[in-house]
Order: C-alpha cells, then structure tokens, then sequence
C-alpha cells in the first residue's frame, strides 16, 4: 500500500536479502537495551563483535545497500547510519560506566581517615547581638514582645504624640506603602520608623507592673554612611510601675551597656528630645572613632499613661530604643554600619 503523502514509512524489517539476518528498528533497541545489563569487559566485547563486528545485522545490511531497490536506499541507508551511530555511543558509555565502576571498586576504604568536614553556617552578626541584648534583659526581668513592620500612623507617631505638622517626623523620613490603608483604622501605612509604636500596643492591652523590650527591624529612607544605615535593627524597652524613677532608667541602662561592653567602655547619658518622653536622654558609648550614640530613652510621658488609662499620679515608667547594629559596631570594632547587610561572605565568616 502507498505510504501517505509526505510521510515515509520503513519497513518493519530491513531485510536486505533473504540469506542475511535483518537489522529491523525493534532489534536495533533490543540491542541497545542489553547493554545495561553488560557486567565485564568480556561481556562487552562479545556484545561489541555481535552488534558492531564484520558479521553483525548492522554490517551485513550495510555491505548490501547497493542492491535494494533505488527508491528504498536513501531511508534504509539513514536509518543504518543512525543505527551505527547509536550503537557506538551506547557502546562507549557502557564501556565507561564499568571502567568507573572498576576503579571505584579498586580504592580501598580506609576507615581510619577523619571524615569530610560538612560547611558550617554561622549566625549573622546582628542575630548575635540581639541574643545577647536579649540576655543581658531578660536577666534583670524583662519579657519578649514583638510588634508589626507594617505600621498605622497611629502608632508609629499619632499615640506618641508625634502629630502630622511635628518637626520629630523630619527626623524620621517614612517609607509609605502606596495605595494601602489599614482595614480597621482607614489610616496610610507605613514601615514602623522604631520600635516605640510597641509601647502603646503593649500599654493598651495589659496593666502594671510592665517589664518588656520588643526587637525587630525598622525603616528609614536615611541618607547612609558609615554610622547611618536605612534599615535598622532597634530594641524597645519599656517599664511601667509605682513609683519608677530617672536614677531606675540610668541604673538598668548602665547595667545593660556594663555587660554587653565590660567595665572598661565608658558611657556618656546627655539630655536629649523625643515627644513621647519626659525628660528625655541620649547614651553613647566612647569607641576608637569618638562618642557614638546607641539609643534614646526617657521617662513615659504622663499623658502617654493617662492615654493608655494608667493613673501618671499612681504609675511611671521609663523606656528606651537601642540601635543594635551601632552596638554591634562597637562590640566588634567595625567601622562602617553598610558592612553588615552587603552580604560579602569574607566579612560574615569572622563572627
Ligand atoms: C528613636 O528611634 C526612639 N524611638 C528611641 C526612644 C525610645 C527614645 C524610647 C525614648 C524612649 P533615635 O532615632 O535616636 O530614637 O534612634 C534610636 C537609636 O537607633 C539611635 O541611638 C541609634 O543607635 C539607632 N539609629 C537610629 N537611626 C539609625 C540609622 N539610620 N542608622 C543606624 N542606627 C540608627
């Protein structure tokens, strides 16, 4: 029957005379199948003399092309020199696969050699600090929180007493997120500038005694250099109870900076700033390049704790916002903050 227009078909076998074994495309992938199941060399080369040798199907079928039929040459004589092609290629693999196997069987297992040494990762510089800042108040009481990144207005300024026109947002230049509002408050949202916003969370939801501090990372569209990153890991500390006092801030603060520096690092406590503490201080650590400043703190101002429904005759606190990548500077002698988040391995490895 004639093969369809423009498709060609080859017989199922390729007998090429009626005395020669046939190389039909079914024996073709027999042949290439057994070679997995080859073992040794001996099993190969009879598999090669059987397959590729003078007397093969393959060979036969190729000494006798001149005398099929010239409209069946040109297929047959394709399909015989991708058959060819194909054998030597499974040929050589196989012959390859059992060399390796060879050789691999050859070396001896020596089980008195030290094992390979598997790649060790190693905490970041900043996760470190942050554990020991962790510690160092948790030793003196001070419980874990955390708040979100995503912030209200509300929070991040609003609650503490940073209002839209107040020249303290200058300070903080804000990443807004475009085009969201919180679903319950209607209000933009923004990624939190500090950590203080926790202080309110935190307030609005639990009565004195307070002992908390609440890390995580905080945003600013900053102008960087070397003391002055745009992302910032800070550590809020907050502590609301009777009769909480500055000599109180002073001695946790001093106590913290004692462990984290030792006793040798002196510490400088100026007056300093902020809308939602009175008085408000600044502390800085003395290091090789000058002062540099490690947090801000204060005493909460009593209209915060009348906002969150504490009575400021009955109940003070004092709270504080560490920066922990300037501490990290200072514990490790670095001289450049961007350091820490260029992810050069050649820096990371020497924590
Ligand atoms: C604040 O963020 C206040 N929320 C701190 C505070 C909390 C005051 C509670 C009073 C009571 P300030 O912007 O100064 O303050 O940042 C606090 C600390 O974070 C700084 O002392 C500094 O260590 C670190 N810090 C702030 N901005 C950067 C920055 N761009 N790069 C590196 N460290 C920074």
């Amino acid at each position: 029957m004639p093969a369809p227009c423009g498709v060609r078909v080859l017989p199922a076998r390729l007998t090429v005379s009626e005395s020669e074994p046939p190389l039909s495309p079914a024996a073709l992938e027999a042949a290439l199948g057994t070679l997995g199941v080859l073992s040794s060399e001996k099993e190969l080369t009879a598999w090669r003399v059987a397959n590729l040798g003078r007397k093969s199907p393959l060979a036969l079928a190729l000494r006798s092309l001149g005398r099929l039929p010239v409209e069946e040459r040109a297929a047959v004589g394709r399909f015989l020199n991708q058959a060819k092609a194909r054998l030597h290629r499974g040929f050589r693999s196989r012959q390859a696969d059992l060399k390796a196997r060879k050789t691999d069987s050859l070396t001896p297992l020596d089980v008195s050699l030290p094992g390979r040494p598997l790649p060790r990762g190693g905490l970041h510089p900043i996760t470190r600090t942050e554990r020991e800042v962790v510690a160092a108040f948790a030793s003196m009481g001070f419980h874990v929180i955390e708040g979100p990144e995503v912030e209200t207005e509300y929070y991040n300024f609003e609650a503490l007493r940073i209002p839209a026109d107040h020249p303290a947002r200058d300070s903080m230049d804000t990443f807004y997120l475009d085009a969201l509002t919180s679903r319950s408050s209607r209000q933009p949202l923004l990624l939190r500038t500090h950590t203080s916003p926790n202080q309110i969370r935190f307030m609005e939801r639990q009565e004195p005694p307070i002992r908390v501090i609440a890390p995580g990372r905080t945003y600013r569209n900053e102008a960087t250099d070397a003391t002055h990153e745009w992302m910032i890991t800070q550590t809020e500390v907050l502590a609301v109870d009777r009769g909480l006092t500055l000599s109180q801030l002073k001695g946790t603060l001093e106590e913290f900076a004692r462990r984290l520096f030792g006793e040798d690092r002196t510490i400088r406590f100026r007056c300093d700033y902020f809308p939602f503490v009175e008085p408000g201080v600044e502390v800085s650590v003395s290091s090789p390049q000058g002062w540099i400043e490690i947090l801000g703190a204060g005493m909460v101002h009593p209209e915060i704790l009348e906002n969150m429904g504490y009575d400021p005759a009955v109940f003070t606190g004092f709270a504080a916002g560490l920066g922990l990548e300037r501490i990290a500077m200072l514990r490790y002698g670095i001289r450049d903050i961007r350091q820490f988040y260029e992810n050069d391995l050649r820096f990371l490895r020497q924590f």
